[in-house]
């Protein structure tokens, strides 16, 4: 299985924090942003992670992570050269998959949660792709919306609905086979001009192979001001009681 991290965007809801600087660039309390994804990509026993960015400050990244030696990870960067989403960026990384599963994560996710059971669990499968999701207030409009049956299979998921049919909300973290590339061809652009995430999702969902894992604790720094201040502080909080270094 191989590693995508996608650090793109111009995250116009960060503004001005981020008109000289890529978000995943900022600070979560005692690292950039974009340490936190790496390390879960090492955590999860991946070994080559693609680095997918916009034009702007590409070098920055190159700058601060470099072949990605300090994280034990061989790194790879692609440039997605407009604010497209989330699939347009997965799309990117088809030949760098080279038939093999991927783990997708967004570089504003933050959590703790090892993903080495599920990434192995996953590899083993014929085909499938697989979500994450976490509970919480899903009436805030933020976020794609999971409904699950009792083996955790997914029955539907939606984007940002203004009903949802639950409180779990889908984190940026994703296990697709390497059928996904075809999906991504098949996606129109949403009312944002964006390749989905929920559309590519929802592929798997009709053919009734799309699973769902629960996470207690993820925080989605690059939201708001405000969730990038409970990221910090969170963050804070567990350095200074030993829970991560
Ligand atoms: C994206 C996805 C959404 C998901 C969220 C998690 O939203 O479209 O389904 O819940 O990431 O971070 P965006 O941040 O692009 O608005």
């Amino acid at each position: 299985m191989k590693g995508v991290i996608l650090a793109g965007g111009l995250a116009t809801r960060l503004r001005p924090l981020t008109l000289v600087t890529n978000k995943h660039l900022l600070p979560i309390y005692n690292k950039p942003m974009i340490f936190y994804p790496l390390e879960a990509m090492a955590k999860a026993g991946i070994t080559e992670v693609l680095v997918v960015t916009g034009p702007n400050h590409a070098g920055s990244f190159l700058n601060l992570l470099k072949n990605g030696d300090e994280f034990g990870l061989k790194l790879s960067y692609e440039i997605q050269p407009e604010a497209g989403g989330i699939a347009q960026g997965i799309a990117l990384a088809e030949n760098f998959a080279d038939q093999e599963k991927l783990l997708v994560i967004l570089g504003d996710n933050i959590f703790f949660y090892n993903l080495q059971n599920a990434a192995e669990s996953f590899t083993k499968k014929t085909r499938g792709a697989k979500v994450f999701a976490v509970a919480m207030p899903t009436e805030s409009g933020h976020y794609g919306v999971v409904e699950i049956d009792e083996q955790n299979r997914v029955l539907s998921i939606e984007e940002k609905p203004p009903k949802p049919k639950s409180n779990l909300a889908q984190t940026g973290i994703y296990m697709y086979d390497n059928r996904v590339f075809d999906f991504i061809k098949e996606l129109k652009p949403s009312q944002r001009g964006e390749l989905e995430v929920t559309d590519l999702n929802n592929f798997y969902v009709k053919e009734g192979t799309l699973e769902c894992e629960i996470l207690n604790w993820w925080v989605d720094a690059g939201t708001s001001f405000d969730e990038l201040l409970r990221a910090n502080n969170l963050v804070a909080e567990k350095v200074k009681n030993g829970e991560i270094v």
